[in-house]
């Protein structure tokens, strides 16, 4: 039997939304509650969880670091031969969710997915650690592996064929490995207040002006 989990009762009092708060668009709201979040650290300000769904729709979710964001969304890297490229593959929709507990924020995004180009893809794997560029190389990610070894070896069969050291000729990005942006339709700001009646706002791009957002409070 699960241990009694009905104790952890916290009352969110930390901070209030309130409409007069909110920025204009969701990604300048974004910016103001990452910035307050990057100031602790002993979190990784990027980590969210990525929900994809299959051709049936099952959903799957899994955490992963986003990268970059801006106005046209937000940026995680991956391997596209994956379980969640496979999925987004078949159905390009996406959600994203922070959560900022700490700050009893969570801040949840959805849209349609793109690949990055190439030239954006290559501009942040050579950015990455040669041993990380490596493990890519090494990993069929989401597939069985037999062992620990068999991926040890395979990172050292990597290393040997293009030098295990920082410093020497540049490892290639293999095709199946890049960026996703997962692009903006709906951001929603979620902070907990007292008694359950937290402050919910849910942006949305109006329809008559694709530039412009709708802003509304939804009930917690
Ligand atoms: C904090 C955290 C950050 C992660 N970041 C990434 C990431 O940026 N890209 C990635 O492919 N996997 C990342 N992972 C691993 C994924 O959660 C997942 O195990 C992997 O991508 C395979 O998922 P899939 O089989 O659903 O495709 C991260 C895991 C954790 C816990």
């Amino acid at each position: 039997m699960s241990p009694d989990l009905g104790h952890f009762r916290e009352n969110y009092d930390r901070a209030t939304l309130r409409r007069d708060d909110l920025a204009p668009d969701p990604v300048a709201q974004f910016t103001r509650w990452f910035d307050e979040w990057m100031i602790d650290p002993r979190y990784d300000a990027a980590a969210c969880v990525l929900a994809t769904a299959d051709a049936d729709a099952r959903p799957s979710a899994r955490y992963v670091l986003c990268r970059h964001f801006d106005a046209d969304g937000f940026v995680i890297y991956t391997n596209f031969e994956s379980r969640k490229g496979s999925e987004l593959r078949a159905n390009p929709h996406a959600a994203l969710v922070f959560g900022w507990l700490e700050q009893n924020r969570q801040v949840r995004i959805e849209g349609p997915v793109t690949l990055l180009d190439d030239a954006e893809s290559d501009a942040y794997w050579v950015t990455r650690p040669r041993g990380s560029q490596l493990g890519a190389w090494a990993s069929d990610q989401s597939e069985v592996v037999e062992d620990r070894r068999e991926l040890e070896e395979r990172w050292a069969e990597a290393a040997g064929r293009f030098g295990g050291e920082e410093g020497t000729e540049a490892v290639p990005r293999p095709a199946y490995w890049g960026g996703l942006r997962v692009g903006l339709e709906v951001v929603e700001f979620w902070q907990g207040r007292p008694d359950r009646l937290h402050d919910r706002f849910r942006y949305r791009r109006d329809p008559q002006d694709p530039t412009a957002w709708e802003i509304d409070r939804l009930a917690p």
